[in-house]
């Protein structure tokens, strides 16, 4: 809701009712304004972090009778004589009505095999090039948990030079940067020439890596394709199929390892991660990872029932986006929200050689945020 302005404000049973000229109805509790106050008081104004210390204040702390805006600024003096001053735009974008809430979610774009025909993609330059362009592609990101840039030069360290354009690189036991190619004594699945199923990389980790980098710079084998799947329909699509399953896997922690000589690491997570309105944030899936059960006895064969339903709708063919990656593209997804995979592919037909690095969602995030600011 742009420009807002405040059409009148009441006390209405304690509450600070504002009524906004497009309808909307907004109430705050006075502790919550109290607690917000912008002044520099209560807001350091170099750092904008709070000063004001919540035990400071009456827990019970009431509003004045009569409720006052001028030039659009709603003033408030509390018993005590102190001041806050809250604009009309910051009060409407902060708004915890259900609705206003509601707006604020985030609304990722549901896709299955049928992006093939409209893939969130991008040029090289344009990302390396402009702001617009790297906004333009984070935008597909967040919406999509995927785009892929087309035409990045192939040579190795591109893909870091790439994530870069975000933020530093999450590392990990691969390293700073990884390469995928078919080794001799593989530590890794991905480092063979067999199928990988769908999976989102690193569930082992307290933090799995977010946002995916796999840049190909040499492909000549035969086979090989790489799969995509969107572990937020997939949730979606189970939660309709069968509630149970999508609350079982919502809740029950799965143990997750990796080990090799130098690593031996280990996380307990859920195989579906929601916040508490339940939008979902996190996928978590990986078979070759998946370490022993050890869970209740009684929750065992509740488990898998769930996880073969849900297995169930990623393999389904309509919910797979297939495609042969071709020397310049570089895939980059939401770790958390997409799944990957590629097919089986014979590495004696030719080379394949993918070279991968990780970036955190909240650098995605943030680079985003700060770019819509400065871009308007
Ligand atoms: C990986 C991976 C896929 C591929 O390295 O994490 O899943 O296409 N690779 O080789
Ligand atoms: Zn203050
Ligand atoms: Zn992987």
């Amino acid at each position: 809701m742009s420009k807002p302005n405040i059409q009148s404000v009441l006390n209405v049973e304690g509450l600070c009712q504002i009524v906004w000229t497009n309808g909307h109805l907004s109430d705050f509790q006075p502790l919550w304004l109290r607690d917000n106050c912008p002044c520099p008081i209560c807001l350091h104004s170099d750092t904008r972090e709070r000063i004001l210390d919540i035990m400071d204040v009456d827990f019970t702390i009431e509003l004045p009778t009569e409720l006052y805006v001028t030039n659009d600024q709603l003033k408030i003096t509390w018993q005590d004589g102190h001041e806050s001053n809250f604009t009309a735009q910051w009060l409407m974008k902060n708004c915890y009505s259900d609705r206003a809430r509601a707006e604020r979610r985030p609304t990722p774009k549901l896709w299955g095999q049928e992006i093939i025909n409209s893939l969130p993609e991008i040029e090289y330059a344009d990302v390396m090039n402009s702001d617009e362009g790297l906004l333009n592609w984070l935008d597909k990101i967040v919406d999509y948990g995927f785009a892929l840039i087309r035409n990045t030069p192939t040579v190795e360290g591109e893909v870091v030079r790439v994530a870069e354009r975000v933020s530093y690189l999450r590392e990990t036991n691969f390293g700073r940067d990884f390469d995928v190619i078919s080794k001799i004594n593989p530590n890794n699945v991905a480092y063979t020439a067999l199928t990988l199923q769908s999976h989102t990389d690193l569930p082992n980790w307290e933090l799995p890596p977010g946002t995916q980098f796999l840049h190909c710079l040499e492909f000549e084998a035969d086979g090989g394709e790489s799969t995509l799947v969107d572990g937020f329909k997939a949730a979606r699509s189970l939660q309709k199929l069968s509630p149970s399953a999508y609350d079982f896997l919502k809740t029950q922690e799965i143990p997750f390892r990796f080990h090799d000589p130098d690593w031996d690491i280990r996380w307990s997570a859920p195989t579906i991660n929601c916040d508490t309105d339940d939008n979902l944030r996190e996928i978590r899936y990986h078979a070759a990872l998946t370490a022993p059960l050890d869970i209740p006895a009684d929750r065992v064969m509740p488990f898998y029932k769930a996880y073969r339903e849900l297995t169930e709708v990623i393999r389904a063919p309509e919910n797979i986006l297939k495609i042969k990656l071709a020397k310049g593209d570089l895939l980059v997804f939401n770790n958390r929200r997409a799944l990957h995979g590629r097919m089986s592919f014979d590495p004696n037909s030719g080379p394949r050689h993918l070279q991968g690095c990780y970036v955190d969602n909240d650098a995605i995030l943030s680079k985003r945020r700060i770019l819509q600011q400065k871009l308007g």
